[in-house]
């Protein structure tokens, strides 16, 4: 396992058909000018990601996929398996995020399940938790993303490379976001929940900040204590947003 290095991720979401891949296109060629000092990964929709890899191929732009089915194959209409992610050119695989948790009613095991297969099928999971507004008003931000890392994080992953990505549900796609003191305070506390669900090995994944993150807040939320990186939605759609966050960090 490497040394930790920070991981800026674009989630493109439900986002984009093959004229987008100018967009990766673009991106791989700036990174190839001017190297970014940190991991840059894009993680488009299923359909794209054999196309958006042989976009970025040979640039510093890793690939990644938006979720997964546990089970390796089968009758599961509709879902795609992890090694059809690496077989389309995937090495990371976004798993848990608010979305899936919300409109899919993926729980915690669910969730360390498909970590499970990520991991067989040799992809890098990013792991996502994060608190409702209500959960923040009633002072359980702490204690539910807590809960959704120890749920989360299968024994698999000890000596393995990933990330967990914190995502308050309330700051994705809203233009809110946290203060820093916020996001250091729940990153510390995602952090000691990770050692004491894996042990010490788990201090050298990183732990990504995402909701509204755009090239003005960029520097600010990277630069707080235990934030090893972003997860990034809408600014991840057009290179020019989201190299001004790669830039910025
Ligand atoms: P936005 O950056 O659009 O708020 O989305 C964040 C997110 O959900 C990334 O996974």
């Amino acid at each position: 396992m490497t040394e930790m290095r920070r991981l800026i991720a674009g989630n493109w979401k439900m986002n984009g058909v093959g004229s987008a891949l100018t967009e990766a296109e673009a991106l791989a060629e700036a990174l190839k000018a001017g190297p970014a000092a940190m991991r840059v990964a894009l993680c488009p929709p299923a359909t794209l990601i054999e196309r958006l890899a042989r976009t970025v191929e040979g640039s510093a732009v890793e690939v990644g996929g938006q979720d997964c089915r546990a089970e390796a194959s089968g009758a599961f209409t509709g879902d795609v398996a992890a090694a059809m992610l690496a077989d389309a050119g995937a090495g990371l695989v976004i798993l848990g995020h608010s979305e899936r948790r919300s409109f899919h009613g993926e729980t915690d095991a669910d969730v360390a399940a498909k970590v499970g297969a990520a991991l067989a099928a040799g992809l890098e999971p990013i792991v996502c938790v994060g608190e409702t507004l209500e959960q923040r008003e009633a002072g359980q931000a702490v204690t539910v993303v807590q809960a959704q890392v120890a749920g989360s994080l299968p024994d698999a992953l000890i000596g393995k490379a990933f990330a967990v990505a914190y995502e308050p549900v309330w700051a994705i796609g809203t233009g809110l976001t946290p203060t820093v003191e916020q996001i250091e305070e729940v990153h510390r506390a995602v952090r000691a929940a990770m050692v004491e669900r894996l042990g010490e090995t788990a201090r050298k994944a990183p732990i990504l900040y995402g909701g509204s993150v755009k090239p003005s807040n960029a520097a600010e939320i990277l630069n707080t204590p235990e934030v090893g990186g972003a997860l990034v939605g809408g600014a991840s759609l057009k290179a020019a947003d989201f190299l001004g966050i790669i830039r910025a960090a």
